[in-house]
C-alpha cells in the first residue's frame, strides 16, 4: 500500500536518529511491498534557519495533508544558541507547540517499558525492578501550561512573569477516555497524576477522571499526588500500568521513566490526535552535547516509527516486526553507548539503525 510521511528531521541529533528510523521504515516497506512517500518538513531551529520562523504555514499544510508525521527532536542549547536571543514565539519549541495544537496532537502516549537484557542499564536496585516494568504515560499535550496566557511586566519597577495553566472538562474528559482505553487494551490499572492539594486546575481533573472512570469499571483506578508519584517511580515502578497526566506532569514524569528504562533513548512517543494523524517523535531532545558524533540512540525513533505504523497506518504486523527487530539486537548484545555494559558490543547510532533493520 501507499502511504504519504511528513518527516521532520529537526536539530542536534534530529537528522541522526531519524535517518535510522526512516532506515527501518525502508525495510518493512521492502518486506511488506508497501510505499512511503516521505516528504521533508522543516521545523525548530532548523526552520528558523532556512524561513525566519520555527514553522510555516506550508509545514503545517503538508504534515496535515499526510497519513503521519515522523520527527526527531528540535532545539538547541538553550544557553548558547542564538536562537535562544529570539523572542520566545520565534524560538525552536514555539514551533513544536504550535503544530500540535495545529493537528490537534492532544495525546501523548509515552511508554516506559524495562526490556530484561536492559537490567544492567537501569539504575534501580534488582530487588525493586524484580522480572521488569510497563508503565504507559498518557499525557495531556495542547493544554495546561504550555498554552496558557503568557507575559512579564513591570510592576512599581519590579519585574513580575505570568504563565498561566487552565483546563476546561472537555479537554480532561477526553485525554481521561483515552486513557482508560489504553487501560482497558493493558493491565486495566489506571493511576491519574495531579496536584489536587494546590491547583484548582488539579481539583477539576479528579472530579472529570471521577465521571469517566464510572464508564470503565473493569479498571481499577485511583489518583495520586504528583510530588508522590515522582517518588514512587524509582521506589515501585512496578505498580503502574497507564498513568493520566496533565502536559507539564506527564513532561516531566517522562524523563524520569525514560532513565529507569535505561536511557532516555529508548523512550518513544506517539503524538495521537481525534483523527488517524498522529506524530511519532522519541521523548528526548535535540542532544546538543553529542550531535554529530554518531553515539545518539536512536531506538525511541525507531520505536516511535512502530508506533506510527501501528496508530496511523494500522499496520500492526508491521509494527509488531520492528518491535521485536529492536529486542533482537538487544538479546544480541548490541548497545548504544547510553545503554553499555560490560561484555556488550558498543554500536554508533547508525550501525544501531542497520543492525536493527537487518532483523526485519
Ligand atoms: P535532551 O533530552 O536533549 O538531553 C538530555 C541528556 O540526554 C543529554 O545528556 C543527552 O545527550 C542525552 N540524550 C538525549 N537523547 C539521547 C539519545 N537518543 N541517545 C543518547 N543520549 C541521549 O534534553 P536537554 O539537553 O534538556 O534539551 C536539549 C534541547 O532539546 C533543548 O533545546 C530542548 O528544548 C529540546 N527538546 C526537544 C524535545 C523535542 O523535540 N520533542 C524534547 C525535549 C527537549
Ligand atoms: C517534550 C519536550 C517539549 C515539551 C519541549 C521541547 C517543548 O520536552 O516533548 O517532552 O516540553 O513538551
Ligand atoms: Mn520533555
Amino acid at each position: 500500500m501507499d502511504f504519504n510521511i511528513a518527516v521532520i528531521r529537526g536539530d542536534g541529533i534530529g537528522p541522526e536518529i531519524v535517518n535510522e528510523a526512516v532506515k527501518v521504515l525502508d525495510r518493512v516497506a521492502k518486506k511488506y511491498d508497501h510505499h512511503f512517500n516521505y516528504t521533508d518538513v522543516l521545523l525548530g531551529g532548523a526552520s528558523i534557519d532556512a524561513t525566519g520562523v520555527p514553522l510555516t504555514d506550508e509545514a503545517i499544510d503538508t504534515c496535515k495533508a499526510s497519513d503521519a508525521v515522523l520527527m526527531g527532536s528540535i532545539g538547541g542549547d538553550t544557553t548558547k544558541s542564538p536562537w535562544y536571543k529570539l523572542p520566545p514565539q520565534l524560538r525552536p519549541e514555539a514551533g513544536l507547540l504550535k503544530i500540535r495544537k495545529a493537528l490537534g496532537l492532544f495525546a501523548n502516549v509515552r511508554p516506559a517499558y524495562l526490556y530484561k537484557e536492559l537490567k544492567a542499564a537501569c539504575p534501580l536496585k534488582d530487588e525493586i525492578i524484580g522480572d521488569g516494568f510497563d508503565l504507559v504515560i498518557m499525557r495531556e499535550l495542547t493544554g495546561g501550561l504550555y498554552f496558557g496566557e503568557r507575559k512579564t511586566v513591570e510592576e512599581n519597577g519590579v519585574l513580575k512573569a505570568y504563565d498561566s495553566l487552565t483546563y476546561d472538562e472537555n479537554e480532561i474528559r477526553r485525554i481521561a477516555i483515552k486513557g482508560f482505553e489504553m487501560a482497558m487494551k493493558r493491565r486495566k490499572i489506571l493511576t491519574s497524576v495531579d496536584k489536587a492539594n494546590v491547583l484548582d486546575s488539579s481539583r477539576l481533573w479528579r472530579k472529570v477522571v471521577d465521571e469517566v472512570a464510572k464508564d470503565y469499571p473493569q479498571v481499577s483506578y485511583s489518583h495520586m499526588l504528583v510530588d508522590n508519584c515522582a517518588m514512587q517511580l524509582v521506589k515501585n515502578p512496578r505498580q503502574f500500568d497507564v498513568v493520566l497526566t496533565e502536559n507539564m506532569f506527564g513532561d516531566i514524569l517522562s524523563d524520569e521513566a525514560s532513565e529507569i528504562t535505561g536511557s532516555i533513548g529508548m523512550l518513544s512517543s506517539a503524538s495521537l490526535s481525534a483523527t488517524k494523524l498522529g506524530l511519532y517523535e522519541p521523548s528526548h531532545g535535540s542532544a546538543p552535547d553529542i550531535a554529530g558524533q554518531d553515539i545518539a540512540n536512536p531506538i525511541a525513533t525507531i520505536l516511535s516509527a512502530a508506533m506510527l505504523l501501528r496508530y496511523s497506518l494500522d499496520l500492526d504486523k508491521e509494527a509488531d516486526d520492528v518491535e521485536a527487530a529492536v529486542q533482537k539486537v538487544l538479546e544480541k548484545g548490541m548497545r548504544t553507548v547510553d545503554i553499555m555494559s560490560p561484555g556488550m558490543t558498543r554500536l554508533g547510532c547508525s550501525a544501531m539503525g542497520s543492525a536493527i533493520a537487518a532483523e526485519i
